[in-house]
């Protein structure tokens, strides 16, 4: 097993190095530079498909249903598609409003948990058409689903998923573009200056992990805490979903993400003096507003870890702490945001010796309701 884990303590902080050449694994042949064209071998759709869909639903599970909330504001964005997103043990009871003018997108990583793979037979019977986005090649998602895109992360072994999820962000990026060409939502200009960010994302990816330092100071000083709160708006909102459940999986530390504006409705309340508040603030159009919010804890007491973009140092006013990520376009930082979030839920369960890569009372993947 030690050499399985390619000199690193854990599966789970190797599987975190491992971003950078997944990201770049599931880009390639797919999204190639100075090319417009997107190349899909197991996406058939087509514009004349495209012109009777009406709506998209992305369905999962865990960390994969985190991916489809960026989804949403992804595909709604470029392809301007209203777009859904569910839980699948929420969508397989509920009567769902899907027919054949559907597209439904189901996320796993495995291709075998129970309810996504009830949800996409549930969506086929209702006459929707499926893409799936998953890990393994011929798994269960993947014989039964229309399309398929797979994600090329490799093997995950640690319970607590990181590469799976960025890789499941890249290929949520790839049909946005997709779809978003082939509806003409988007000029080949537009395509253009994404195709070229998007390649930069490995490169950036290595920077974020060069700067981990940073975190482990955050985790060795917080580690003791019985909550900790993430905040973020739009985007930035999705993937604070994903660092709260990364924290409480390995390290069973109490943890909420919240919608930054909502914080007012109620969570506030729970803001106390030292408690540990993460804020995700890459989302230019909104950052005045997150820092505003910031200030609405720190007022409370709150210990804030900031995360933004290079060049935004303006932050550091407002927080204990900042962890900045390279700049790239917002609409893609969640790919690079996130990895402070596990490296900080990795090193918070090393100091409380918690066993990181086979957390209590979790599987890898969910067979069974
Ligand atoms: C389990 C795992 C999670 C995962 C979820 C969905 O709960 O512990 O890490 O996100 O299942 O798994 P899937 O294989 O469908 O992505």
């Amino acid at each position: 097993e030690a050499a399985e884990k390619g000199g690193y303590e854990h599966f789970m902080i190797k599987e975190i190095h491992e971003q950078p050449k997944a990201i770049r694994d599931t880009l390639t042949r797919r999204i190639v530079a100075d090319s417009d064209e997107i190349v899909l071998d197991d996406i058939k759709l087509t514009a004349e498909d495209l012109k009777n869909i009406d709506k998209i639903y992305i369905v999962a599970c865990g960390t994969a249903y985190h991916a489809g909330l960026v989804g949403k504001y992804v595909i709604e964005k470029l392809a301007r598609i209203p777009v859904e997103v569910d839980i699948a043990s929420e969508f397989r009871y509920r009567d769902p409003i899907i027919n054949e003018r559907t597209l439904m997108m189901v996320i796993s990583q495995s291709g075998e948990t129970a309810d996504t793979l009830a949800a996409l037979r549930e969506a086929k019977n209702r006459g929707a058409r499926v893409i799936a986005i998953t890990n393994v090649v011929g798994s269960s998602v993947a014989r039964e689903a229309d399309d398929i895109l797979y994600t090329w992360a490799g093997p995950e072994i640690a319970v607590a998923s990181t590469k799976a999820y960025v890789t499941q962000l890249i290929a949520i990026y790839i049909v946005a573009l997709y779809l978003a060409r082939l509806n003409g939502k988007m000029t080949v200009e537009e395509y253009r200056v994404i195709r070229d960010e998007l390649l930069k994302l490995p490169e950036k990816a290595e920077e974020v992990l060069n700067r981990k330092e940073e975190i482990q100071k955050f985790a060795a000083k917080n580690y003791g805490h019985k909550d900790i709160f993430y905040l973020g708006r739009g985007l930035d909102f999705a993937v604070a979903l994903e660092g709260a459940l990364k924290i409480k999986e390995i390290s069973y530390i109490h943890a909420e993400a919240y919608a930054a504006g909502e914080l007012k409705h109620g969570p506030i309340a729970l803001i106390d003096k030292g408690v540990p508040v993460i804020a995700l603030a890459t989302q230019e159009d909104l950052f005045e507003k997150m820092v505003s919010n910031i200030k609405e804890v720190v007022t409370r007491g709150a210990k804030v870890l900031g995360v933004a973009f290079d060049g935004h140092e303006d932050i550091e006013k407002v927080v204990d702490q900042t962890v900045y990520i390279p700049k790239t376009l917002p609409l893609l930082a969640p790919v690079l945001s996130v990895i402070p979030l596990q490296l900080l839920s990795y090193y918070t369960a090393v100091e409380r010796g918690c066993d990181v890569d086979k957390p209590r009372n979790l599987a890898k993947s969910v067979t069974v309701e």
